[in-house]
Order: structure tokens, then sequence, then C-alpha cells
């Protein structure tokens, strides 16, 4: 846009790594609460986002990914939606399947790599071994001239965590990540599901502009009324900005993963286009005889 204001925003971070590598741990430790032990059977379920605020006043936005090998579209998302991947492997472990899927959807993204060496507190931790792995994998590693930079961390011991921010904050500042923050409101779904009280809701992380309680959006097939926005603590807010992970509810009906929230100026303009793209996923439905995962509109 021409005279638009483009500002300094904080990084979106998806942490991606095989089943069990501790990604929920880390992203635990880096918020210093316990997300990991209230999961069903210590797996993760879905996409998580958090806001973790760094002692530099400095925040980053997170997103944390199942490692299970059935939720590999969801890993594709997450590093399509993402500025950095932190890369999780156990130090115990290694490179493994969900390992190598990884680095192939951020290389497919585009996406710089961060790797956290996990679980390096373990007696058999083997950092040495998992880094030569990663090098026959194809990652140019700092230590051998590349600039994929490594950490060495434990989530349960609380070992390398300020490295791991500051890798962070220092990748992030290479890429001078701006974006706009007047105007409408652009963002994409990262989950969505149906509350018995408060229908509908998606949790979106914003892209630009800024979204307004009221706003009228179409996400995906769907549309509604910003009934209320809410950070990811609960709380409710009037707006929210570039990089924020925010929950929506007001919409008709459920999206998908991986939508795109965009905003219109009237409830007629927005019921049209949800109309049109419910029928071009109905189209999609009759040929396909199956639903979309995930749609793109080009309307
Ligand atoms: P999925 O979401 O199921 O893919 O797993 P995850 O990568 O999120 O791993 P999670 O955080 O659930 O941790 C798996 C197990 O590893 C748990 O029992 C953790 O306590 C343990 N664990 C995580 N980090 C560390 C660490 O740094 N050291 C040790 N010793 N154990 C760890
Ligand atoms: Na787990
Ligand atoms: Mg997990």
């Amino acid at each position: 846009d021409e005279g638009a204001i483009l500002l300094p925003r904080s990084p979106v971070v998806t942490v991606m790594g095989h089943v069990d590598h501790g990604k929920t741990s880390l992203l635990d430790a880096l918020r210093q609460t316990s997300i990991a032990a209230k999961e069903a059977g210590g797996i993760t379920q879905h996409l998580g986002a958090f806001v973790v605020s760094m002692s530099s006043g400095a925040s980053i936005t997170f997103l944390d990914t199942p490692g299970h090998a059935a939720f590999s579209a969801m890993r594709a998302r997450g590093a399509a939606v993402t500025d950095i991947v932190v890369l999780v492997v156990a130090a115990d472990d290694g490179v493994m399947p969900q390992t190598l899927e990884a680095i192939s959807h951020a290389k497919k993204a585009n996406v710089p790599i961060v790797v956290a060496i996990n679980k390096c507190d373990k007696p058999d931790a083997d950092p040495q071994k998992v880094k030569n792995q990663l090098v026959s994998e194809g990652l140019m590693l700092e230590e051998f001239g590349g600039d994929i930079q490594v950490i060495e961390v434990s989530a349960t011991k609380g070992i390398g965590l300020d490295l791991l921010e500051e890798a962070l904050l220092l990748q992030s500042e290479l890429m001078d990540l701006k974006a706009q923050i007047d105007g409408p409101a652009q963002a994409f779904v990262v989950e969505a599901r149906v509350d018995r009280g408060r229908g509908p809701l998606a949790t979106a992380i914003m892209k630009s502009g800024t979204l307004s309680s009221g706003n009228r959006i179409v996400v995906g097939a769907e549309w509604g009324k910003i009934r209320a926005i809410r950070d990811m603590m609960g709380k409710v807010i009037e707006t929210a900005g570039p990089s924020m992970p925010v929950e929506i509810e007001g919409l008709k009906g459920v999206p998908l993963a991986g939508d795109d929230v965009v905003v219109v100026h009237s409830d007629g303009r927005a019921k049209m286009l949800s109309a049109g793209r419910k029928s071009k996923v109905e189209e999609y439905r009759l040929n396909k005889k199956s639903s979309p995962k995930s749609v793109k509109f080009a309307d």
C-alpha cells in the first residue's frame, strides 16, 4: 500500500521436531508454566499458540506443533505461517523421521531454522552426534561455517534457555520483520473449534493491520461479526495487532486451520463472499468426493 505505515513486529516462531523430543516442555520452560503435564498422555493434539515476553522486553509468538507422524499437515501449515522454525532434536535420540520432515517443511517454506538440541542433561546425550547428523542432512550449521544457529538446551533443567532466546532474537533482527499496523487486519487461523456456550472459536495469528471487536470478517468460507477478541490468557481485548495470537468469537461456523481472516465493510459483503466460497467448497466435495483440508480462495 502507498503511504502504509510499517512498524517492527515480533517474530512468529514455530517449534517442530520428532514426537517426544521435548517441544512442549521447551515452550513450558520458556513460559515457566506447565502445559505438557496437563496434556492428555503428554501428546500435543493441536497447534498451541503463546506469546513469551523476554526479559529484554522483546516478545516472541510461539506456535507448538505435534510431533506424532499423523500430524504432518499441521507441521506443513506451521512452517508455512511462521517466520522462524525451532527444530527440537533430543540429544539422546538424534535425528528421527519427523525431524527430517520438519526440515523439509521449513526448506519448502523458505523459513530459517534455529536448532535446539534438547535433553542435554541426559547421561546418554550426544549433541555432537546430532550436529553431525544434521550436517549430513544438508543443514549448514554455524560451527561448520554455515549460518544455522545451534543451541544445546535442557527443557526440564532450564539449561540454555537464555541462549535460545538470544538466538531467536538475533535471527529475527536479521530478518528485519515489519508489518503494517494501520488498516484492516489480515490473519490466519491455527486452530478452530466450537465452544458450547460461546459458539465457533478461531485461534488466529495476526499478520498485519488491526483487528477490532465488531469487525465483519470472512474466514475461509465462514463469516461473522466479531463479538469478542481474547488474548491467549483469555483476557478480552478491544484490538489486536501484528504477530499477536488471538481467539476470535462471533463466527457463524467453524473455519479450517490455515484459513485466512479478512475484514470486510458490511454484513452483506461478508455473507456474499462466504456464500461464494461455500459453493466452491461444495463443488470440490462433489468433484473429489472428499472435504478439502484447507482452501485458498481467489475471489
Ligand atoms: P509431542 O507433542 O508428543 O510430539 O511431544 P513433545 O516434543 O512436545 O515432548 P514433551 O514436551 O511432551 O516431552 C516428552 C518427554 O520428554 C516428557 O516426559 C518430558 O518430561 C521429557 N523431556 C522434555 N525435555 C526434556 C529434557 O530437557 N530433559 C529430559 N531429561 N527430559 C525431557
Ligand atoms: Na510428548
Ligand atoms: Mg508436545
